[in-house]
């Protein structure tokens, strides 16, 4: 197991375009680590410049703490686990494990102990003997895994591996990769444009567009402190509304009426003009749910509902506003930016299941305004970030890893 450090990595085709474009990554030894973003980014680029698929057109990569740049995938010892799996149907399932070790011209015993080591873990004992046909889908890739885990990789590398399933499967293979990765420790990258799985997964997320690191943060980082209009649009289903601001003392003007703002946040974003702020759905509720002791943080407004959608567990409100034809360009651009539904001038409300909120009403809404986010509609810029409070989440989240790691490496050094 390895490290990866990436250092200003940069990646140019044949014509000039740098598809990726000064990337300075640090993975850590057992670290899950997402790329994550629109189609066209790079993901793929600079995961198959890890393996060594792919040339490095300048920068360093850096494998357990040496300089892999011109070693070819074979001497790098990391493990490629695309989206079919590519097993042989002709092999059982322990052939198909022991394969690379077959290559390798390792001793029968030593194979055989490798093999029943590796089906151990991943529950595949039972099946050793069967064809991947008549495995699930979820059994195939613990096939694919445990060809990986016998070769004693240095990490694993993923590349949209479940992007072929359905939801259901999906969501149990998803599941079924976290517990694996974290029973093993081993290091792994993992490219998803799927933003439920870069929450889910990641010990931390790093999000590209265009080439570029936008923000490398733990999921909860990314979710409340984003760094800017991109990565804030990008996290998060359904995703945070944006809405035209205008700053005024330390009120915020907005359609839904002032959002009053604390001193720091007033002076963050005072001698702007027009701005966007970011309210996620759940930030607003049903001002007559709210408590007395509660109502006094947020601001209070009436609005028409358009449309209500009832969950079970929740229900959603969406309410119409006006916005000035810059600020709809804007929203029109990045949401085609990041490849989602039409960001439209109206917000997503997510309410308590109970609320008797009704289409076509109006209706008192509460926003807690503590949480809201104020962004520079020109460069995107999250201009209320607290970098400390995220710097924070993420290092909760690392510290969490890194003690599920030391229980795994002690009980592993206990079973040998
Ligand atoms: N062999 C190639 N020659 C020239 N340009 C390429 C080549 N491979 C990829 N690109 C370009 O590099 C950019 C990044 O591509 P990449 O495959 O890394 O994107 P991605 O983030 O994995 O996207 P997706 O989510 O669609 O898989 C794209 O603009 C793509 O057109
Ligand atoms: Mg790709």
């Amino acid at each position: 197991m390895a490290s990866i450090e990436m250092k200003n990595i940069v990646k140019q085709y044949g014509d000039g375009f740098p598809a990726v474009n000064d990337v300075s990554l640090d993975i850590a030894d057992g670290e899950f680590m997402i790329l994550v973003g629109p189609s066209g980014c790079g993901k793929s680029t600079l995961l198959r410049m890890i393996v060594g698929l792919e040339d490095i057109t300048s920068g360093d990569m850096v494998i357990g703490g040496k300089k892999v740049n011109d070693l070819a995938p074979r001497d790098r010892n990391l493990s490629m686990v695309f989206q079919n799996y590519a097993l042989y149907p002709h092999m059982t399932v322990f052939e198909n494990i022991a394969f690379p070790l077959r290559l390798a011209k390792m001793p029968d015993d030593e194979v055989r102990r490798r093999v029943t080591e590796a089906s151990d873990v991943l529950e595949l004992k039972d099946h050793l003997e069967r064809k991947p046909a008549n495995l699930s889908g979820g059994q195939r890739q613990r096939v694919a895994m445990g060809r990986a885990i016998v070769r004693q990789a240095e990490a694993f590398l993923f590349d949209e591996p479940l992007s072929n399933l359905d939801a259901k499967l999906r969501g149990q293979m998803r599941t079924e990769i976290s517990r694996l990765q974290r029973r093993l420790g081993i290091t792994t990258v993992y490219v998803t444009h799927d933003q439920t799985e870069a929450m889910t997964l990641g010990d931390r997320v790093c999000v590209l567009r265009k080439g570029k690191i936008q923000q490398v943060a733990s999921p909860r980082e990314l979710y409340e402190q984003p760094v800017n209009l991109f990565v804030a649009g990008f996290i998060g289903s359904p995703p945070m509304n944006f809405l035209p601001a205008t700053p005024e003392g330390n009120r915020l003007k907005t359609p839904f009426g002032d959002i009053e703002l604390d001193e720091k946040r007033a002076a963050a974003v005072a001698g702007h003009d027009l701005l966007l702020v970011g309210i996620r759905p759940e930030y607003f509720e049903d001002a007559s749910l709210v408590d007395e002791a509660k109502r006094p943080v947020g601001s209070i407004f009436r609005a028409r509902v358009d449309v209500t959608e009832w969950l079970g567990d929740s229900q959603f409100a969406y309410i119409p506003y006006e916005a000035p034809e810059s600020i709809q360009k804007q929203l029109r651009d990045l949401s085609r930016e990041l490849d989602a539904e039409e960001l439209r001038t109206q917000a997503i409300v997510s309410i308590d299941a109970t609320s008797r909120i009704r289409e076509g009403r109006e209706a008192e809404f509460w926003l807690d305004s503590r949480k809201v986010h104020v962004f520079d509609p020109e460069s995107g810029e999250n201009l209320t970030r607290d970098a400390e409070a995220g710097a924070e989440l993420t290092r909760m989240a690392t510290q969490d890893r890194e003690e599920q790691l030391e229980q795994v490496r002690e009980s592993s050094v206990g079973a040998a």
